[in-house]
């Protein structure tokens, strides 16, 4: 078998898929994209897209959930349009988002926003643009957005974040449902607060939220934590407070290598009768499912370096682009554009340009012997991706493409030089 063919479960996953030698995005072939938009890119399936976006909602559909995309894990405009206009919300995280959101044309009560640190002037633009919800995530953000709410003249609609301390397992950077994790507020609080709502009167607490981490891939952390909240849930009602929604966050896992996560449907019924005896409308806030592996990164091999001890295909991409590997250790599947069946296999690591040890993208794989000018493709990388990518290094960053309907579309510049320096200024005394 050919070193990184794709197996046979992954192929109904995504939409690259080899034709002949050549790997294909949907019905483009990739090497044909490249040769016209350079590289590195960000290669996205709009297919892919949308079919996880449906699978996700078509596993809940009995009970109707408002689904609200994590825009943290990709926010490329033409990504939230595609997502936006089959009906999905938007989970925000910062006033960037939620701008980006409004750019898009998303409906504002199909918004909801969390995040530790907001702002004045991030509460004062959410509730002036009418979301649906603050996931509220301390009791003074809590006084904040009800006093800027009583200054607006308006009574904003939240939800508590309850920290249901679980362990997700998954990567300890990724987890946050954790009593030790800066999320949310213990349930004693959430409880006590429900009582004492009269003390925020510009504000309307609805529900609960929860997020508990990202990529797991067994539903019984879930389970876990929406038992905890539904003893929860009952108190607040045992004490008079209404409790109409329930968000239960993002966290599905994706298959990068080996994992076996559940499928959304599995999720969904391990999940759903939970949801039905508490009655209350729920919230999913996916990320990763839907856009992990719609996207790959495209980077071309610069040299191929044989030190005494390892080998090195350097590429074109780094970690300025896809932080993934140095940040979590994560693993991406490196394929080849135009494999070659009769190449040798080498042991090597792929890393960028730059001046980092941490600079990898791969690490001890055994790939084909890659030879200079020659491109690949760097898998699952629709999910974090862009959106962590930085210019450390002087790197301009990359552009991104969207393949829809047969044809490929630029769909971010990649930026130019003089974009570094936008905005800089050198004041007259340091000339
Ligand atoms: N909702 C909340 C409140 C979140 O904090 C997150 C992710 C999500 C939803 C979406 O989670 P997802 O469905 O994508 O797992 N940069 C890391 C992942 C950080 C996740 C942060 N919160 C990575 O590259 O793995």
């Amino acid at each position: 078998m050919y070193i990184g063919e794709i197996k046979e479960e992954r192929q109904v996953m995504h939409e690259f898929k080899y034709k002949g030698d050549e790997l294909f995005c949907e019905d483009v072939g990739i090497g044909g994209i490249a040769a016209a938009v350079g590289t590195p890119f960000y290669l996205y399936s709009h297919r892919t897209l949308l079919d996880h976006y449906r699978k996700i909602r078509e596993a809940f559909s009995e009970i109707n959930p408002l689904i609200c995309f994590s825009m943290k894990s990709n926010s490329s405009l033409a990504v939230l349009t595609a997502l936006v206009k089959a009906g999905s919300g938007l989970d925000v995280v910062s006033g960037g988002e939620l701008f980006k959101a409004l750019k898009v044309g998303c409906d504002s009560k199909k918004i909801v926003y969390a995040s530790v640190g907001k702002t004045e002037r991030e509460i004062e633009n959410a509730i002036k643009a009418g979301i649906l919800f603050f996931n509220v995530e301390s009791l003074p953000e809590l006084a904040l957005i009800d006093k800027v709410s009583g200054k607006l003249g308006r009574t904003v609609d939240c939800t508590l974040r309850a920290n249901p301390d679980v362990d997700p397992h998954t990567h300890k950077f990724i987890t946050t449902g954790k009593a030790e994790n800066k999320f949310g507020l213990d349930f004693k609080t959430v409880e006590e607060t429900f009582g004492n709502s009269c003390r925020y009167p510009h504000v309307r607490l609805r529900g609960i939220h929860i997020h508990i981490g990202s990529q797991i891939t067994e539903a019984e952390p879930f389970r876990k934590a929406i038992a905890k909240v539904g003893s929860l849930i009952a108190k607040i009602r045992k004490g008079g407070a209404r409790i109409d929604w329930l968000n239960i966050g993002g966290g599905l896992g994706i298959i990068y290598r080996k994992e076996h996560p559940q499928s959304a449907e599995r999720f969904a019924k391990a999940v759903i009768p939970l949801i039905r005896k508490l009655d209350v409308r729920l919230i999913l806030e996916p990320g990763r499912f839907i856009v992990g592996n719609s996207g790959v990164l495209v980077a071309k091999v610069t040299y191929v370096k044989k030190t005494r001890s390892r080998n090195f295909v350097i590429v074109d991409a780094a970690m300025n682009d896809l932080i993934r590997p140095s940040l979590y250790d994560a693993y991406h599947e490196i394929l080849p554009v135009i494999r070659k069946p009769v190449r040798r296999k080498m042991l090597a690591d792929v890393v960028g340009p730059i001046c980092e040890t941490g600079d990898f993208l791969a690490r001890d794989r055994k790939l084909p012997e890659f030879r200079s000018g020659e491109l690949l493709a760097v898998m699952g990388a629709g999910a974090y991706g862009f959106t962590m990518s930085s210019n450390y290094n002087s790197r301009p960053r990359s552009a991104e493409v969207m393949v829809i309907h047969g044809r490929f579309y630029v769909v971010r510049e990649r930026e130019k030089y003089d974009d570094l320096v936008k905005g800089e200024a050198v004041p007259r005394e340091l000339r």
